[in-house]
């Protein structure tokens, strides 16, 4: 499903922390969204979910305005993993992703067989089916957000924004996270934001990405253009090199950690 957003700018108090964003995704891309901490990032997934308004500008999803969606017809179509969720401690994983499956689920909470369906599935994908009858309390950090990752996927919306949602997890989970992000656009067409701190899976992953600096944009392209353009090294006060390991492979940042 397409996604626009044009010349939203967003404030808190009198402080500015977005200032005429433009985005524009084709049905099943997948964006990266980078930048430093306090950018913007969070505020412009929030905005797109319409948990904050924006001041000026207005998101469109499939060609309308966001705004004038009822909620449960917006919460079909889109799901966000918001950075920091919280739900209440005694919560199970799968009341938790029961839950995510709300916006299906009928007047009087009938889950369908497909609901049913979706909530396998969505335990299974993110490997939480064994741990489904565990309260949220019980779990590891990385388990936890694999528990909320799952909530969002049981949603089965045609809009995913993910803010950082690799963050807690070892490599292995990064990369089934990563790759059930490539499955979900390529095979079902799924539009997706991912806000995420690391700028190699940001290049390995993203059709395009863009780049946010104190609120603004200051970059929104394709993964080679990005490498090329030395923003990276700019935006966030580092020394490394772009190279590639293979001939046709895509960028990959070597950061030099320590200077001498
Ligand atoms: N609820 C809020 N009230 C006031 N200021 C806020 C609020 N949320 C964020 N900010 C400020 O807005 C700016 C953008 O914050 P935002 O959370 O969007 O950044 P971010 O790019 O997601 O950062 P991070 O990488 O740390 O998650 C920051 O300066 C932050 O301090
Ligand atoms: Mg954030």
């Amino acid at each position: 499903m397409p996604l626009s957003c044009s010349q939203l700018s967003v404030f808190y108090g009198r402080r500015k922390a977005l200032n005429n964003f433009n985005l524009d995704l084709k049905p099943g891309e997948i964006r990266a969204l980078i930048g430093p901490n306090g950018s913007g990032k969070s505020t412009a997934l929030q905005a797109i979910a319409g948990l904050i308004t924006p001041h000026e500008g207005q998101v469109e999803i499939n060609g309308k305005p966001a705004r004038e969606m009822p909620r449960r017809t917006l919460a079909k179509q889109l799901a966000f993993l918001p950075q920091q969720p919280s739900a209440p401690d005694e919560m199970t994983v799968e009341q938790l992703v029961r839950q995510g499956r709300y916006p299906h689920v009928g007047l009087f909470r009938n889950y369908s067989s497909r609901d049913e369906q979706a909530i396998e599935w969505a335990l299974e994908s993110t490997g939480l089916a064994n741990l489904a009858d565990r309260s949220l309390h019980e779990l590891s950090g990385g388990e936890r957000q694999r528990a909320w990752i799952s909530a969002a996927l049981a949603q089965e919306a045609q809009i995913l924004l993910l803010d950082e949602p690799t963050s807690f997890l070892d490599i292995g989970f990064q990369v089934e996270v990563l790759n059930l992000v490539h499955r979900l656009s390529r095979e079902r067409g799924v539009t997706i934001i991912m806000a995420i701190h690391d700028i190699n899976q940001a290049i390995s992953i993203s059709d395009r990405i863009s780049l946010l600096e104190k609120g603004q944009l200051l970059f929104d392209g394709e993964p080679d253009e990005l490498a090329e353009s030395g923003l990276i090294e700019k935006v966030f006060r580092v020394q490394g090199n772009f190279v590639r390991i293979a001939p046709g492979s895509r960028p990959h940042f070597d950061i030099e950690l320590i200077r001498s």
